[in-house]
C-alpha cells in the first residue's frame, strides 16, 4: 500500500494556527496525502484547537506541568499521539521544546517550521533578530526536529526579501505567506515518500 494511505499526522500548535489552517486547506483540496489525525496544544483555548474542532479533527490539550517535569510531558504527548495512531508530527507554532521521551518515539518523524533561513536566527523572535541584524533576505525553514533548538536537518527553505521600512509585523506577514506554501508542500512530499534523510542532509525527489 502506498505510504500516503498510511501516514497519520498530528499538528502541535500553541496559538493562532495559521499554518494548521494551510495544512487543513491542503488536506481539503486533496493533495496533503495523509490524514490529519490529531491537533494537540499545550494551551487550553488556543485558536488552533477551535479551528480543528470546527473541522471535526480530534483535539487534545496537554498543558505543561512544571511539577511533573519535562520527561513526563513528553510521555503524555507521546501517549496522546499513540492513542490516535499518529505516525508523523508537524510542529506549527508549538512553544515548548520536545523532550527526549517524545522524540525517541518519533525518530526523524517530527517537522517544525521556523520563520528564518536557519541556521540564522534560531529561537524566539526570529523576524526581530533578522531586522536587528540588518539582513536583506530572510525567510522560513522546514526542518526535522532534534534535541537542540532549531538545529535539526533542513528539509526545505523559502527566501523572503527584507524591504525598506519593514517592521516585525510587515516582515512576519510576508514570511507567513511563504510558510503557508512551504509547510503543506513538505508534508505532501513526505507522504509521497519523496524525502530521504542521510545524516544531516535531506534529499527531495521533486521531479515528478
Ligand atoms: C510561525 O511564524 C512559525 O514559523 C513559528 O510560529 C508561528 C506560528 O504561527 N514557529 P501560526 O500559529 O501557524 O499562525
Amino acid at each position: 500500500m502506498p505510504r500516503e494511505n498510511l501516514e497519520r499526522l498530528a499538528v502541535f500548535a500553541s496559538g493562532r494556527g495559521s499554518n494548521l489552517e494551510a495544512i487543513i486547506a491542503a488536506s481539503e483540496a486533496g493533495w496533503l496525502g495523509m490524514t490529519i489525525a490529531l491537533v494537540l496544544s499545550d494551551v487550553p483555548g488556543a485558536r488552533a484547537l477551535d479551528l480543528a474542532r470546527s473541522k471535526g479533527i480530534p483535539v487534545e490539550t496537554i498543558p505543561f506541568d512544571e511539577a511533573a517535569g519535562r520527561e513526563a510531558f513528553g510521555e503524555a504527548l507521546a501517549g496522546a499521539c499513540k492513542g490516535h495512531g499518529v505516525t508523523v508530527v508537524a510542529l506549527a507554532g508549538f512553544m515548548r521544546i520536545l523532550p527526549e521521551s517524545f522524540l525517541t518515539q518519533y525518530p526523524d518523524r517530527v517537522f517544525n517550521i521556523h520563520p528564518s533561513l536557519l541556521p540564522a536566527f534560531p529561537g524566539l523572535h526570529a523576524q526581530a533578530q533578522a531586522l536587528d541584524y540588518g539582513v536583506k533576505v530572510t525567510g522560513c525553514t522546514v526542518h526535522l526536529v532534534d534535541a537542540g533548538i532549531d538545529t535539526g536537518p533542513v528539509v526545505m527553505q523559502a527566501a523572503v526579501p527584507v524591504l525598506p521600512g519593514d517592521d516585525v509585523r510587515t516582515l512576519s506577514e510576508r514570511i507567513l505567506v511563504q510558510e503557508h506554501r512551504l509547510y503543506p508542500r513538505v508534508l505532501s512530499l513526505w507522504a509521497a515518500a519523496r524525502i530521504r534523510i542521510e545524516d544531516r542532509r535531506v534529499w527531495i525527489d521533486d521531479a515528478r
